[in-house]
């Protein structure tokens, strides 16, 4: 494939769209500010693919050279060749305009700059650069390879020739475009946090331990985790800013985050990357 595909991150989700760019035949550069993110974000897409090769789904020299066609670099300059680049950066959107700023300035005028937020606004992000005709939201879920969902998100500029690429080189991913407009926590988001948020409450009210919630939304609703696990895995961070962004985007108090999530949070307990969240890993 001509068209080469940069990420913006290497963090847990910016090296898993690498890997399924790279898997689905792209030439990508993955950035990232320093070395260490990027060994971590190569050694997770190594560790990713391996489980496929130890269940001989994939055999190893496909896996290497999976991995020969990501660039790591530091380098933002380098970004020049990409006609996509899909941001992962920090969920900030100081941070986030300021990526895309800059990649408006590197990136050929043809270049679609997707960003990977999960309830920032793709118009505000838009705003940022001078093609928001180009600017679009293309919000994988974690863990990106199992995950067949990508949530397309336009922006009040984002064009229809926009989308349509967008559409295609998802389905290239193996990916399934399913697409929304520009609102706070857009659909997935807007529906699955107060469901997480709920299941804090009822844990905060003591309706039921930790593992009765989960087991009954398991096993009754057959969700493949519980909802305090689900959470764990998201961040109770990410968890926590994106109730905000639906309490004060939508300004009804329907979205107000449960204390104990709060807490939980000031206290550093973030979940599965932390080592503790409502569970200890
Ligand atoms: N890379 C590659 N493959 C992986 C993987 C990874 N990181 N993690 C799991 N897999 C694969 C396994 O190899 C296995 O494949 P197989 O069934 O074909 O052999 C399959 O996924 C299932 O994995 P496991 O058997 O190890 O474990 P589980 O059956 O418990 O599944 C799970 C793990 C896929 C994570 C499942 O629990 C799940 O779907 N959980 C819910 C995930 C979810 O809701 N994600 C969305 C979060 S919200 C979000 O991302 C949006 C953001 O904005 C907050």
């Amino acid at each position: 494939m001509d068209d080469v595909v940069g990420v913006v991150g290497a963090g847990t989700m910016g090296n898993g769209i690498a890997q399924v760019a790279a898997r689905a035949g792209y030439n990508v550069i993955m950035n990232d500010v320093r070395d260490e993110f990027l060994d971590r974000g190569l050694s997770a897409i190594d560790k990713s693919l391996q489980r496929d090769v130890d269940k001989e789904r994939l055999d190893a020299a496909s896996k290497q050279a999976i991995i020969g066609r990501i660039r790591r670099t530091t380098d933002f300059g380098v970004l020049k060749e990409a006609s996509f680049v899909v941001e992962a950066v920090v969920e900030d959107l100081g941070v986030k305009t300021q990526v895309f700023k800059m990649l408006d300035e590197v990136t050929p005028s043809h270049a679609i700059l997707a960003s990977n937020t999960s309830s920032i606004s793709i118009t505000k992000l838009a705003a940022a650069t001078k093609r928001p005709d180009k600017v679009i939201g293309m919000h994988f879920m974690n863990p990106v390879p199992v995950m067949k969902l990508v949530e397309v998100i336009r922006g009040m500029a984002t064009s229809d020739e926009t989308y349509e690429r967008v559409r295609t080189l998802s389905e290239q991913l193996g990916k399934t475009a399913l697409d929304c407009q520009d609102s706070p926590g857009f659909v997935s988001n807007r529906v699955l946090m107060p469901m997480i948020n709920e299941a804090v409450f009822a844990l905060y009210e003591g309706v039921a331990s930790r593992e009765s919630i989960d087991g009954i939304m398991k096993l009754g609703m057959n969700h493949p985790m519980g909802p305090l696990t689900l959470a764990d895995f998201i961040g109770l961070d990410v968890c926590l800013a994106i109730m905000n962004v639906l309490y004060e985007g939508l300004g009804d108090p329907k979205y107000r985050p449960c204390p104990l999530l709060k807490r939980y949070v000031d206290a550093g307990w973030l979940g599965r990357k932390s080592g503790r969240g409502f569970y200890e890993y």
